[in-house]
């Protein structure tokens, strides 16, 4: 996508990082979830929006939520799904990434949203393919739409229009962490400032250019954070050990109940998921009033949805949220609902 909109700099549109959006480009993708989340409360969850397109999802890596709402988001846009999965296929016969995603290609899907462990796939896939891409996540890299969603959640539980005022810490494992890297990047642009909190040995080498403040203490900065945002140990991307003690870890950078005990009166928690109950957050706490984290998950679709449209979607079928003739039973979309507001709107 080109900074600012969402159509692409390059002649194929593409979602491969934060930065490909700008602070405009992150504004169209809330309005349109938006418009979307409405199609989701319907008896019929279904839009025509997509019909005829087919969107694969290619994982190199696992993932429950991220494949499960790219899925449930293409189909709610009446597009055709296809799914990759590294295990089960041909790579364990000896075939080649760009072989891989060749084929799939020659299919003729319209888009593929792909996941590997290693940084900077997706764009190397863009390059390869005719399928737009979208990257779901790529080693220590991005995951834009993460990021979008996270954004939305805030957005949607302050009432708010913009991220400005607002103080938030990431807590954790920074280092290879890919949402703390496109959610420092998002948050950062819609305004709010951005702390991250972690142990040395759980940041990156060089912070030059991050647009953040950096602290070593949770304790000191817990009572001045809107939003706590927690990070799992993602072991799997570590190539030494960085933690003597898993357990002094959690003492010091969990939060427990009586950590959150002394946060502000209206900060929230949030996680992208999957967590380690009891070592990053407790149950208690997960599960508490103060806790994003379904929202989250609930809103990955609309925002996904979203996403999907943007680069795939058209003018006329844009009309097609309006009246989808498909549904016109109850539930079906009602005349005079809100269209979603793109940029070429004249209001
Ligand atoms: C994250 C990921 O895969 O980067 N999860 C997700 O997509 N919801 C975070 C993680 O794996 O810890």
């Amino acid at each position: 996508m080109a900074r600012g909109s969402a159509i692409s700099l390059s002649s194929k549109p593409a979602l491969l990082s934060i930065e490909d959006l700008g602070v405009g480009g992150i504004h169209d993708i809330m309005n349109l979830a938006d418009a979307f989340e409405q199609v989701n409360t319907r008896a019929i969850r279904r839009v025509p929006a997509l019909n005829g397109k087919s969107v694969a999802t290619v994982f190199f890596e696992n993932s429950t939520r991220t494949r499960l709402s790219f899925e449930t988001a293409a189909k709610r846009l009446s597009a055709e799904t296809m799914t990759f999965s590294a295990g089960g296929s041909s790579l364990s016969k000896g075939e080649s990434l760009r072989d891989t995603v060749e084929t799939i290609d020659a299919m003729g899907v319209d888009a593929m949203v792909v996941r590997h462990s290693c940084a900077g796939v997706p764009t190397q896939v863009d390059r390869w393919v005719k399928a737009v891409v979208i990257n779901a996540g790529d080693g220590s890299h991005e995951h834009p739409t993460q990021a979008l969603l996270d954004t939305f959640t805030l957005l949607r539980s302050r009432q708010i229009g913009d991220l400005s005022g607002l103080r938030i810490g990431i807590v954790g494992d920074i280092a290879h962490s890919r949402v703390a890297r496109s959610n420092v990047l998002a948050f950062g642009l819609l305004g709010a400032s951005v702390v991250l909190v972690a142990p040395p040995t759980f940041l990156p080498m060089d912070l030059t250019g991050w647009p953040v403040e950096v602290s070593h203490d949770l304790d000191k900065v817990l009572p001045s954070l809107d939003v706590v945002y927690m990070l799992r140990i993602q072991a799997e991307r570590m190539v030494n050990d960085r933690l003597p003690s898993i357990r002094e870890y959690s003492q010091r950078f969990g939060l427990g109940p009586e950590r959150a005990d002394r946060m502000k009166k209206d900060a929230v928690v949030m996680h992208p998921g999957p967590m380690n109950r009891g070592v990053e957050l407790a149950a208690a706490v997960a599960d508490g009033p103060r806790s994003l984290i379904l929202d989250q998950v609930a809103n990955g679709v609309p925002v996904r949805m979203a996403v999907l449209f943007s680069l795939l979607g058209s003018a006329t079928s844009l009309g097609s949220l309006r009246a989808d003739p498909g549904s016109a039973s109850p539930g079906g979309p009602g005349e005079g609902e809100p269209a979603p507001k793109r940029e070429d709107d004249s209001e």
